[in-house]
């Protein structure tokens, strides 16, 4: 029986191409205007799109480096979005980055970062366990109460709450206080199912989002913040003593059993009802990946095995860059951002920037193609003023005229659009959705490839789950559609049908207190 406290939930189309078309394109734009495209792009990731009829002046704009996306000039019309990505532009190089991680600390852009996490939990874990979770935009702090074998989950409850924004920017102590101060008010509130034995001190499982090193199952130093979040004083600590001294500042008696990933939440919770889940995937504000790795293909661990001969990886897929082909419009957005040169894979796939991506490609239509009239839209130039769940939101509507994306436009542009703008807009958003869905899906298929290769036959051989959650995957159906395409695609009809990829919903706060319970200090 599940009781849930308070919940708040975070929150279109195009046809492959033939090659030949596509190649043909290329060379007319690389002549006429010095476009830079990828060669040889694969069928796989190939795709296109058709003019919206008005008439406009060509713009010249010219796409620097090997361009994925880009806005090809059409004569008397709008530019028309179009995208090339190579498959093999993800899967094979992130796999070499895994390895190359998995040698040495730095041997790579992927962290490839050990979770300490080398058993599951088995079902008989028992009793009261917390979970605090923090990683974007919200907190979120739970419990559950266990029943071992027979009863499983018997019950939970949590809260959510959003970050204010000030926090993001403040002080380590700051940050820390506010959620040790959310985790004290919701502990005062217990009862019910939920009892705690007499002796024991509360335990917690705490799920910290961000590129950690991890010392132990209980301790790990954050290297540094990502998903815009930019505290000073945590970097170089331990976040488990930071959040011990705020709950002693608090006053709070409670005891961090297990410090966790995202992604290794939502690994060990998935694991609890499905044995063949092998990888787990957080796509929302940020995204990474983590799977379950051979303890003797990590070079790094220097022999030290684990009992049961594997542990979960934190790939910190997020960091990924190698060959990663990008446009002007990514370069200018990493170049603005708070984190330049870092994160290269997020700012490509993940929901914290779809939104500006396209934004910055409306903008740019609009001053080179006159995309909303004559002026160029004042509020447009607003960062981040166009948010993912917008592009999802305008995918989603199919009324004639398009109301909800003329309304979402007005709101971020103050201009009124007409019929032909709305269905270019919906058309940027979908091609920017399908690269970011598509570009995911290759990752997810580097990772199975690079655990197929040392384990013949265990990956593609039997099926294998992928866990998957994050406010992307779970809200945005085109996204999820790009990606299970991409991963039907670059593995084939027959291999792709031992590959189940499977929403697991919320399961990384039930993971991080099962974790807590499995490595219980009583
Ligand atoms: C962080 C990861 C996290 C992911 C999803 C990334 O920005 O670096 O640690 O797992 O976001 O929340």
């Amino acid at each position: 029986m599940e009781k849930k406290r308070k919940r708040k939930s975070p929150e279109a189309n195009c046809s492959n191409l033939p090659l030949l078309r596509v190649k043909r394109e290329e060379q007319i734009f690389t002549r006429s205007l010095c476009f830079n495209v990828p060669i040889n792009p694969s069928p796989f990731f190939t795709l296109f799109f058709l003019p919206v009829h008005r008439s406009h002046r060509l713009p010249t704009m010219s796409v620097s480096a090997v361009g994925s996306f880009w806005l090809s000039p059409s004569p008397g019309k709008l530019p028309r979005p179009r995208m090339v990505v190579r498959s093999n532009a993800v899967s094979t190089p992130m796999a070499a980055d895994m390895r190359a991680g998995l040698a040495v600390d730095g041997g790579s852009d992927l962290k490839m970062i050990l979770s300490y996490v080398d058993t599951f939990p088995t079902g008989n874990e028992k009793g009261l366990f917390y979970a605090l979770d923090l990683g974007g935009t919200n907190f979120r702090v739970l419990r559950v109460q266990l029943g071992g074998k027979d009863e499983r989950v018997i019950a939970t409850e949590f809260e959510q709450v959003t970050i204010p924004q000030e926090l993001m920017f403040g002080t380590s102590e700051e940050l820390f206080d506010f959620i040790a101060c959310g985790l004290a008010n919701f502990a005062k509130k217990e009862g019910g199912k939920f009892h705690l034995p007499s002796g024991r001190k509360r335990e917690i499982g705490f799920t910290f989002s961000f590129p950690v090193k991890q010392t132990s199952i209980d301790s790990g130093i954050l290297m540094k913040w990502t998903k815009g979040f930019a505290v000073s004083g945590t970097a170089g600590r331990d976040v488990v003593a930071c959040l011990n001294e705020a709950m002693e500042r608090q006053g709070l008696d409670m005891q961090v059993s297990a410090l966790v990933n995202d992604t290794v939440g939502t690994l060990a919770g998935a694991r609890y009802w499905d044995d063949d889940v092998m990888v787990a995937v957080i796509l929302g504000t940020g995204t990474n990946a983590c799977y379950v790795e051979r303890t003797d293909v990590i070079p790094k661990l220097q022999g030290q095995m684990s009992s049961s001969g594997r542990t979960i990886i934190s790939t910190e897929w997020g960091a990924f860059s190698n060959g990663l082909p990008l446009t002007e419009f990514d370069r200018d957005m990493d170049a603005a951002s708070i984190n330049p040169g870092e994160q290269i894979f997020e700012k490509t796939i993940s929901g914290m920037y779809l939104g500006e991506i396209v934004r910055r490609v409306l903008l740019k239509m609009a001053e080179a193609g006159a995309l909303f009239g004559k002026y160029v839209p004042e509020k447009l130039s607003t960062p981040f003023i166009l948010r993912t769940p917008d592009l999802c939101a305008m995918q989603q509507d199919n009324s004639d005229h398009l109301d909800a994306v003329g309304a979402i436009l007005y709101d971020v542009t103050g201009v009124k659009s007409d019929l032909s703008v709305r269905k270019m807009v919906v058309e940027v958003c979908d091609t920017i959705v399908k690269r970011g869905g598509r570009l995911a899906g290759a990752g997810i298929v580097g990772i199975l490839q690079k655990m197929e290769e040392d384990s013949k036959g265990l990956i593609f051989g039997k099926r294998t789950v992928v866990a998957m959650d994050g406010g992307l995957y779970e809200n945005y159906p085109q996204y999820r559609r790009y990606l299970k395409e991409a991963v039907t695609e670059l593995l084939g009809l027959e291999m792709s049908k031992n590959v189940v990829i499977e929403h697991s919903k919320d399961g990384s706060g039930i993971g991080a207190a099962l974790l807590a319970a499995s490595n219980s200090k009583y």
